[in-house]
C-alpha cells in the first residue's frame, strides 16, 4: 500500500543522505548519491532500495539488463517479439506496433510495487539497469534468466549525452561534451561507471553461461537473425523448422528493426513512456536517435576518443572482452 511504501522512501532517504553525493551537471540540480560502488540519482536509488528489499523475482522470470543507452529498447522490442510471437501476429495487433518497447514489460529499478503486481501473467520479461551485484537477491538466487545488452562505450557515451541534452529541455544550454566526457570517464553519471557495470555482467556470464547471454550491440547490428535464433532458444522458446520456413525469424528481425520502430506513430511521438514518466520527462522519440555503430566519430575529438579507449583498455584488460 501506499503508506507502507511512502515509511520505505523515508527510510531509504535517509540512508541515501548518509552516502557520498555529487553534483552530477548532466542536467540541473542532479545530484548523484554513490551506493555499492556506482552513482544513482536519489529518485533511482530509492527505487533500487526498494526492489532489494521487496522484489520477488519468480525463477521463471527472464530480466533484460543493460547499462542505459546500450540498445535496451531494442532488446527489449526483440524479446517480446520472439516469445509472444504465437499470441500476436506480426499483424495491427501486435502491441509493438501500438506501444513503447520500454512499456510492454515492468521496469523495476522504479516501480517494484505498482508495475510487478499489474503484470501480464503470461509475459515472464522483466527489465533493469542495475547493475549485477546490486540486483536484488530473489533474482540471483531464484537463477532467473538474464539477457544484457552492451556497447562501444564511445557510442554509449555519445547516446548518452544526446539522450541528457534532451532532458536537460531546450532553453537551457546544452552540456559541454568535454566536460561531460570528463564526467564519464569519472564514472559521474546514473548506473556509472559503465565499465564496471560491463565487466559485472560479463564476468557473471562467464560464471553462469546456461542463466546469461550477454550480448553486445555491435554484434546484434551484425547478424540481427541469428541473435533472435539465439535469443529464443535461451529463452527456452526455440524457432520450429516449420516457424522457420514461415519466416517468422525474419519477421522479428524486421518488426523491431530501427526503421521501423522508429517510424511508428507511436514511437515519433513528443508523449512522455508511461514506464519513465515517474522520474524522466522523456519523448518517446528520444529513445530512437541514429541507431548506428561508430557515431562517436562524428563528434569525439581524437584526444576524447584516446581516452575513453585507454580506459576501455584497462579496465577490461585480461577479462577477455574487448570492443
Ligand atoms: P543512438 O543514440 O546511438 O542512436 P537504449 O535503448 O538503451 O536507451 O539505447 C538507445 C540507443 O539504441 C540509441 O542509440 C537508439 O537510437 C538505439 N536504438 C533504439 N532502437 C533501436 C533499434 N530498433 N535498432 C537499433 N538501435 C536502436
Amino acid at each position: 500500500g501506499t503508506s507502507a511504501s511512502s515509511t520505505n522512501h523515508t527510510k531509504y532517504k535517509e540512508i541515501i543522505s548518509t552516502l557520498p553525493r555529487i553534483e552530477g551537471r548532466w542536467r540541473q540540480s542532479l545530484q548523484l548519491h554513490e551506493y555499492q560502488g556506482f552513482w544513482f540519482g536519489q529518485n533511482i536509488l530509492e527505487g533500487i532500495m526498494s526492489a532489494q528489499e521487496h522484489l520477488k523475482a519468480q525463477p521463471t522470470d527472464i530480466f533484460i539488463c543493460s547499462h542505459p543507452k546500450s540498445g535496451t529498447t531494442w532488446l527489449k522490442a526483440l524479446s517480446f517479439a520472439i516469445l509472444t510471437r504465437k499470441r500476436f501476429s506480426y499483424s495491427s495487433t501486435n502491441p509493438l506496433l501500438s506501444e513503447l518497447p520500454h512499456d510492454v514489460m515492468p521496469f523495476i529499478d522504479i516501480s517494484a510495487f505498482t508495475d510487478i503486481t499489474s503484470r501480464d501473467p503470461e509475459l515472464p520479461l522483466l527489465s533493469t539497469h542495475m547493475p549485477y551485484t546490486s540486483l536484488p537477491k530473489s533474482i540471483v538466487e531464484g537463477k532467473c534468466k538474464i539477457i544484457y545488452i552492451c556497447r562501444d562505450p564511445k557510442d554509449l557515451f555519445i547516446s548518452l549525452w544526446h539522450f541528457t541534452s534532451k532532458l536537460r529541455g531546450t532553453r537551457a544550454e546544452t552540456f559541454p561534451l568535454e566536460e561531460a566526457c570528463q564526467k564519464f570517464c569519472e564514472g559521474l553519471h546514473n548506473y556509472g561507471p559503465y565499465w564496471d557495470h560491463v565487466l559485472g555482467y560479463w564476468k557473471a556470464s562467464l560464471q553462469f553461461p546456461e542463466r546469461m547471454l550477454f550480448i553486445k550491440y555491435e554484434d546484434l547490428q551484425n547478424d540481427t537473425f541469428s541473435y533472435v535464433k539465439r535469443m529464443a532458444e535461451f529463452m527456452g522458446c526455440p524457432f520450429s523448422m516449420e516457424e522457420e520456413r514461415q519466416g517468422l525469424v525474419q519477421k522479428v528481425v524486421d518488426l523491431c528493426s530501427f526503421e521501423i520502430l522508429s517510424n511508428l506513430e507511436v514511437n515519433k511521438s513528443k508523449k512522455h513512456s508511461s514506464a519513465a514518466r515517474q522520474y524522466l520527462k522523456i519523448e518517446k522519440r528520444a529513445f530512437f536517435r541514429k541507431g548506428k555503430v561508430g557515431d562517436w566519430e562524428n563528434y569525439l575529438t581524437a584526444e576524447m576518443a584516446a581516452t575513453i579507449d585507454q580506459i576501455t583498455e584497462q579496465k577490461f584488460c585480461g577479462s577477455g572482452l574487448s570492443f
